[in-house]
């Protein structure tokens, strides 16, 4: 296990999409997918789709990760090594492999001064129009209180259909 944490801190952020989130996170993936940055990329022309100066907020890591849009991993950094299950189980081995908490800090680099918002950015008020996990919580207290009386929890996604 040793030798795949070092194999994730020294490799590439690599990305393996939001689709492979999916599964193990149904009501986040579900969630973004109603946000705007899921779209970010669709508020720009073809013209502008290849222009840097847009292109860094809107859809940052399509030049190297081919990813369009700000994605799961645009926020939570490259999952290759992070998202095996074992490994999303730990919290702390996760983040050694490349989890990362967002920030506020983050969340500045493109909302800032030069974004056309009518309103200054407010990191508080936009975490909540960007909820995507209050529902994961839910479902995972549930789970804990399901898993009391049943030690084998059923995955997440044939759970929620
Ligand atoms: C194989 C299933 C699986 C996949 C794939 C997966 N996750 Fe997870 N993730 C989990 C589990 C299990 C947890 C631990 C919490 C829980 O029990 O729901 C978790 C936790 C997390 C957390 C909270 C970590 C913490 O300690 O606070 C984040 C953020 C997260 N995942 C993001 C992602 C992203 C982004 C992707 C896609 C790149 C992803 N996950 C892919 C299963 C998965
Ligand atoms: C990589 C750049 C990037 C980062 C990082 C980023 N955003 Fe965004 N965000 C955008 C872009 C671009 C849009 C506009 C998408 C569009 O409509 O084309 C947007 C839109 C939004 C909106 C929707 C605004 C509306 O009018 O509905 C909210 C809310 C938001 N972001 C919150 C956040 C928060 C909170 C964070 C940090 C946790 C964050 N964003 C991090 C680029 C980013
Ligand atoms: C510094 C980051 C940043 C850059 C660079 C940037 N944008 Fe944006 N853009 C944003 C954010 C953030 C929003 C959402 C603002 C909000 O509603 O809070 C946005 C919103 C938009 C919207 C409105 C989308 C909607 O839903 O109404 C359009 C159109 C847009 N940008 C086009 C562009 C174009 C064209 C360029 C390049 C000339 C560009 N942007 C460069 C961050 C950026
Ligand atoms: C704009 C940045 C951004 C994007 C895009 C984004 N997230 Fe998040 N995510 C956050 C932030 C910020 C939090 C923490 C919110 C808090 O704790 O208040 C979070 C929390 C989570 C959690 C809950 C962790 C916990 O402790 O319960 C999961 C799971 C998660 N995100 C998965 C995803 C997945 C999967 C995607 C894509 C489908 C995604 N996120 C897209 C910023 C983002």
């Amino acid at each position: 296990m040793l030798t795949f944490a070092f194999q994730g801190t020294s490799g590439a952020a690599d990305f393996v999409g939001p689709d492979s989130c999916k599964g193990c996170h149904p009501e986040a993936y579900e969630a973004w997918m109603q946000s705007k940055h899921a779209r970010a990329e669709n508020s720009l022309s073809e013209q502008q789709q290849k222009d840097g100066r847009c292109v860094s907020c809107h859809s940052p890591d399509q030049a190297t990760q081919t990813m369009a849009s700000v994605t799961c991993e645009t926020c939570h950094g490259g999952g290759q090594y992070y998202s095996p299950e074992y490994v999303m189980k730990d919290s702390e081995l996760a983040r050694l492999v490349g989890l990362v908490d967002p920030s506020e800090r983050q969340c500045r680099s493109c909302h800032d001064a030069s974004s056309p918002s009518l309103r200054p950015f407010d990191f508080k008020e936009s975490l909540k129009a960007i909820d995507h996990w209050s529902a994961e919580r839910a479902r995972r207290a549930g789970r804990a209180d399901a898993s009391t009386t049943s030690s084998t929890a059923p995955p997440p996604a044939s759970a929620k259909k």
